[in-house]
């Protein structure tokens, strides 16, 4: 076993955080403020290969694995939850299930740009109706000689309105229940498609969430993704992957918050000394650190396995729940640790506590993370 990460996996966060430093975080408290996406920092990440890290070098991507993926996530993550979102919903969520499941035309046509960082990526399964029960959706997709009709809505869509190819999910066949779900590729400007409602939320909210809209919008059967009925698969192996991202950015949240802790409890002066000096200060941080320090290794671990080929959902659904809760745990202390002035604007960490709170729900709430998990269990 090896607990050091390699030295292009090192060079991989310097070059990462030293961008996230430069280029995300000066501007990472007004975006929030403001609750405007920044295209220009999809652009430079998309120069740096930030967009295609895990998808091979033929399809556009810069072929590295899946740890340098979680790593890029976290750092960018520590400074800047929206946008480490923007990127891990970008590959884990768009990218990925093309990389796995798409033609090779396909590939060209619709992989390619989105690793090259030309276009952006987004995922529609969530509906009005059906979160955690994903099979449960009511969007319609109905042949039609060489196409499919798409018709109904999908809401909370990360990256909506920005992103140009869309993974969308309809139901083809509704007797066969999850059996009757199909995948497509839908591009932005496809007659019959719109973006709906924009949500105003707690947290990450320079990351645009949205509601996208099907009124009899024409598909190519060219644009079906996988198999008649293969749907449903391609929507849990997809999320097997994005949770490991939201665990990377829950631990880079957390991290960011200890970061912004230690600095304060080293500066911050009660009764003629710094605050670090207590007992009770040095406790919560070094839980902190250790709890980050598991979260980590759970994200390392499923990451690690990914890029070997071995079998990862279960890993990944740990790594998400753990974390998740984690993110919420550290940036709440990271909070009291500032005290009064931990609830204001002023200070980072009050934006690092809402955009916790999400690491808990999307992708999955860590609810669901405990089905995943023990479903695992019995059958094994
Ligand atoms: N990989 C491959 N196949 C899988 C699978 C996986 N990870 N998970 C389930 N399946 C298969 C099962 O083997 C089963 O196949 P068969 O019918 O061939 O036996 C089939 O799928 C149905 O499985 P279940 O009976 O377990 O399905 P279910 O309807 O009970 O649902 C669930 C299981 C785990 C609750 C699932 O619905 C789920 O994960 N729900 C949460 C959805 C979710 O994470 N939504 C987030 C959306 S994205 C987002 O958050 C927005 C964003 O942009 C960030």
């Amino acid at each position: 076993m090896q607990f050091q990460l390699s030295e292009e996996h090192e060079m991989m966060r310097k070059m990462v955080r030293d961008f996230a430093l430069n280029e995300v975080a000066p501007t990472a408290a007004e975006r929030d403020e403001k609750e405007v996406f920044d295209r220009t920092i999809f652009e430079k990440m998309a120069e740096l290969g930030l967009t295609g890290i895990p998808f091979p070098e033929e399809d556009g991507g810069v072929g590295a694995d899946f740890l340098s993926y979680v790593i890029t996530v976290e750092e960018l993550s520590r400074v800047c939850a929206a946008t480490g979102v923007t990127l891990s919903a970008h590959i884990s969520l768009a990218g990925w299930p093309i990389y796995k499941f798409g033609s090779p035309d396909q590939k060209e046509r619709f992989l390619r740009p989105l690793a090259e960082g030309s276009k952006l990526g987004a995922f529609g399964l969530t509906e009005p109706g059906s979160g955690s029960d994903s099979a449960g959706m009511k969007t319609t997709g109905v042949r039609d000689g060489e196409d499919y009709i798409l018709n109904g809505n999908k809401i909370f869509i990360t990256n909506g309105g920005e992103a140009e190819i869309y993974v969308v999910f309809a139901v083809t066949d509704p007797h066969l229940k999850h059996k009757g779900i199909t995948a497509f590729i839908v591009e932005k400007d496809t007659p019959g498609f719109s973006i709906g409602k924009k949500e105003k939320k707690l947290g990450i909210r320079s990351s645009p969430t949205t509601e996208i809209v099907f009124e009899d919008c024409r598909i190519p059967a060219s644009q079906r993704l996988g198999e008649e009925g293969q749907g449903f698969k391609i929507a849990m192996m997809t999320l097997d992957g994005g949770r490991n991202g939201i665990a990377a950015q829950a631990v880079g949240i957390a991290q960011g918050a200890l970061d912004a802790a230690l600095g304060y409890a080293k500066e911050r002066k009660q009764f003629g000394k710094p605050i670090a000096t207590n007992q009770a200060i040095q406790f919560k941080l070094a839980d902190m650190a250790t709890q980050i320090e598991a979260a980590r290794l759970l994200t390392y671990q499923a990451a690690w396995l990914e890029s070997e080929g071995l079998p990862y959902g279960k890993a990944s659904a740990m790594a998400k729940l753990f974390a998740g809760d984690v993110a919420m745990q550290v940036t709440t202390e990271a909070v009291q640790i500032f005290g009064g002035y931990g609830y204001t604007r002023e200070y980072p960490v009050e934006r690092m506590m809402r955009d916790a709170k999400i690491t808990q729900i999307y992708e999955g709430t860590n609810e669901i993370q405990r089905v995943v998990i023990s479903n695992y269990l019995l059958k094994e």
